[in-house]
Formats: structure tokens, sequence, C-alpha cells
């Protein structure tokens, strides 16, 4: 089933029982608590918390999201992406969870003939909050599902907020066994690779306050009426319903992936380490196509911060697969491609997006020609002569390198053809700037002391103060 039908379907069948379609909103919403829609009830927050009147008491979307917080995970598991589509059915004070389980389970399980999406109820477990014995009942006595694949989950897992003060509540999880050539038996608690969570219904009963994103926050009280809202992966489900093993592979995303692989040359499958770099250009190209469109510009802060990593961390893979020239443009149209079915407004829009992409390619990838190799030979020789010191670039950079070897893979030379570092930070936990990503990478216990007293003492290297400059790759861009 591909994936514009498993979206029709969950659109559809929720407006046959009363709720209003409502398309999905741009990934910015003017919410200071984020930076992006990160779930389908971001654009509801208001009516769950009763700070607006609902113009309608139930409703069903498939809203564009965009998570970054796993972002190292993308590629490397079947089922992380930094964007992705949320279908959501939400009720405003209409009805709870008495309604919302058998909706979920009968979308689930009807007939594919009949609507649904087919799926063998023996194939299903759910999850419940530890004590919300009222689900159990639902899902137990009303539903059908026998006790055994009936797990109950703590806090961590199975009580939803939006990581930030605003509405909360006890959640009810459906996972789909993809059978045991996927892991270990004994049902989501055991392997959540084997057992795939497909949906999430959340009781939304309760606010929130300031404290940890997941869990022991604090419960400022209860909301002015018990609501629904839940989020079904639509990229998860399509892997289930195409029958390929992750969300990679799907119909969409695939698009994209196969444009990676003619471009770099490499064909997907032959070897796990170029598949991740050709998995996260996939994901990542169309989270910048969907970020540039509704607004973002590459920068450094916020939103343009974020849009400026993804970015380069698709060209730093493109680079780890080969592949040196400009390739922004041809990943932007083959994401734009894919998604312009569901979403036509990319296609207007795709001048803009490209050439926002490819310049923003352009001046990374001068960066990394600047960083190619150590410094010639004339450059250590004029260095010398200006500095008076007995040191070239090249020895500095070698010791910084083997120094650091694990943590960051080049070390830039900068513009001026100076060398070299800054000690930033405490005297036992030193940050080094990486100039791809931005991210700052850790080097513990004074080593870079050490390093700097030896390059003074072997090679009478002078340091300039406590600050400088490190310029590095890390190992992750
Ligand atoms: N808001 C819930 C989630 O994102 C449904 O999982």
């Amino acid at each position: 089933m591909e994936s514009a039908e498993i979206r029709s379907r969950f659109l559809n069948y929720f407006e046959s029982k009363g709720h209003t379609v409502v398309p999905s909103a741009s990934l910015l919403l003017d919410d200071p608590t984020l930076l992006f829609v990160n779930a389908g009830m971001v654009p509801f927050k208001p009516y769950f918390l009763g700070e607006a009147a609902p113009p309608y008491p139930r409703a069903v979307s498939a809203q564009k999201v965009v998570r970054t917080l796993d972002i190292e995970e993308v590629g490397k598991t079947t089922r992380h992406a930094s964007f992705f589509q949320m279908c959501g059915n939400f009720s405003f004070g209409d009805y709870f969870k008495e309604q919302a389980i058998p909706y979920a389970w009968e979308l689930l399980t009807s007939p594919v003939s009949a609507g649904g999406y087919g799926f063998p109820e023996d194939k299903l477990w759910v999850t419940v909050y530890l004590d919300d014995d009222e689900s159990v009942d639902i899902w137990h006595k009303v539903v059908g599902v026998p006790m055994e694949r009936i797990q109950r989950r703590d806090m961590a897992d199975n009580y939803w907020s939006m990581g930030v003060p605003g509405p909360c509540g006890p959640c009810s999880e459906i996972y789909y066994d993809r059978g045991p050539e996927h892991g270990r038996e004994g049902g989501p608690i055991a392997d959540e690779t084997r057992y795939l969570e497909v949906w999430n219904l959340v009781f939304m009963q309760f606010e929130r306050g300031e404290g940890p994103g997941k869990e022991n926050f604090p419960i400022l009280g209860e909301l002015p009426s018990k609501s629904i809202d839940t989020g079904m992966g639509l990229e998860r489900m399509a892997a289930l319903l195409q029958g390929v093993d992750n969300i990679y592979e799907i119909d969409t995303t695939r698009i994209i992936l196969d444009r990676a692989s003619e471009l770099s040359g490499r064909k997907y499958g032959a070897d796990p380490k170029s598949d991740v770099a050709l998995r996260v250009v996939a994901d990542h190209a169309r989270t910048c196509a969907f970020l540039i469109a509704d607004g973002v510009l590459p920068g450094n802060e916020g939103r343009g911060y974020v849009l400026r990593r993804i970015l380069r961390r698709v060209v730093r893979n493109m680079r780890l697969l080969g592949t040196n020239d400009p390739s922004m443009k041809e990943l932007i149209a083959a994401s734009i491609t894919a998604m312009a079915p569901q979403y036509p407004e990319l296609l207007s829009e795709q001048g803009r997006i490209m050439s926002i992409a490819a310049a923003e390619e352009e001046t990374f990838l001068s960066t990394l020609e600047r960083a190619g190799g150590f410094a010639s030979a004339q450059e250590v020789y004029r260095l010398m002569q200006r500095e008076g010191e007995s040191i070239g670039l090249t020895t500095v950079y070698r010791s910084l390198q083997s120094l650091v070897n694990d943590k960051i893979v080049d070390v830039l030379r900068r513009d001026d053809g100076e060398a070299i570092y800054r000690l930033c930070g405490e005297a036992h936990h030193h940050h080094l700037v990486c100039k791809g990503c931005g991210d700052t990478v850790e080097i513990e216990g004074g080593a870079i002391e050490k390093w700097a007293k030896m390059m003074a003492e072997e090679h009478g290297f002078r340091e300039v103060g406590h600050t400088a400059e490190i310029f590095g790759l890390c190992a992750k861009c």
C-alpha cells in the first residue's frame, strides 16, 4: 500500500467517524517552547489547555514533524527519522479512551477491502501505563486482546508530554510483532525492534510543569477536559504495509535514496557503512527540503542552525560515499518528486528551495576544500621565516591529530595559514568545535595541556595564553 493511500485511509476513516480533516500546519509554529512542530498535536495545544475554544470537537490530520533529538540514530536503526508524518485523531473534550481504543483497533485490523490496514489481530500487542486499569479493561474486555499481549510500562515509556510544560497524560501504545527473525520474544518490553510501535494513543488529562523531558516532571493539575491525542507514524506504517525492512526503503524515501545511490555510484545493499550513509542522505535531504519550504534559512542559531547542521551532514555523507561534487540540487529535486503528490506546494517552491540548499552546500564545500591536507612545505617555510619558530605546521597538525584521533578526523588550516588551538572550557574539560556541524567534542583530563606543554618543550612552540582556535571536523560529520 502506497504512503499516499495509507494517509488517505487514515483521514477517511476518521472523517467517517465525525472528525474534521485539518491540513498539516507549517513546521514552524509560534510556540516559544519548540523549534519545530514535533508532534501531530502541537497545532491543537491551545485547545487541550483550554486557552482557545476548539472550532470542532474532533479532528484528524497528517502532520509534518521534525525531530532532531535522535539524529545520531538516523540511518542506523530501522525506524529513526528527522522528518516524518504523524497521522492523528483528536478529541477536544469529546470522546475519551472508551472510543479512542476501539477506533484504532478497527482501522488497524479491518480488511484492506473494507478501508482498513488489514493487520492480523494476533500480531498486535499493546502497552498501557502502570496503573491504567481502565485501558486494560477496554483492550481486553471490549476489544478482545488477550491479557498476555497487554503489557504495563512506567512513565518513561507510557506517559506522554511534549517534553516541555504543556498538556500530558498516560498513553497506550500499539505494537506490531515483525516475527522472530527481528529479535527476542516477550513483547514490546523485551524488544522494540522486533515489536515495532505503530500507534500511540495519549489520554490527555493533565498539565505538566518545567522539569526533565520524559519523567519525574511535576503535574500542575488537571486539564479543563479529558481529551485524546494520537499519533501513528506514516513511514513506519508504510514499512510494514510495503513489506520492507526499514522506513528508508518505503516508496517515498526510496526515491531519494536511489538518487543518492546513482549520484555516488554506490549500490544500496552492497556495504553496511555505505548503506547507513545512503539512508542518512535520504532522510536528511528531505528534511532540508521541508525546512526550507517552510521558511528556514541556514544560519548559526536556532532553526537556522538545525538546518545548517542537517544539510552539512548530507554533504559530509555524500563525501563518505565518494562524491565530492555538489549534489544538493539533485537530492532536493528527488525529495520533491517523492513528496509532491502529498505536498503540491513543494513544486511551486522548488526553485527557491534548491538555490538556498545549493548555496549552503557551496559554502560548506569550500570550507572542506580548505581543510584538505596539511600545509605545504612552502607555507611552513614562510611561517617559520615570519615567526622565527622552529616548528612547522605539519608537525602541529600531525601531533594534534594523533592526540584527538578518534574525536576529530581533520584539523583544518585557517584561512591565513595560521595555526592552531584554542583552549576553551575548564581545566579538565576542553571543547573542540567541529567546523562541520558546529557540535562540540569534549576532550578530557588535561590532554590538551599536556599536548601544549609537549609542543612548547619539544618544538619550541609558543603558547599564546590560553586562546587560539582549533578548527576540526568531528568523527560524526
Ligand atoms: N503526541 C503523541 C506522540 O507524538 C501521540 O507520540
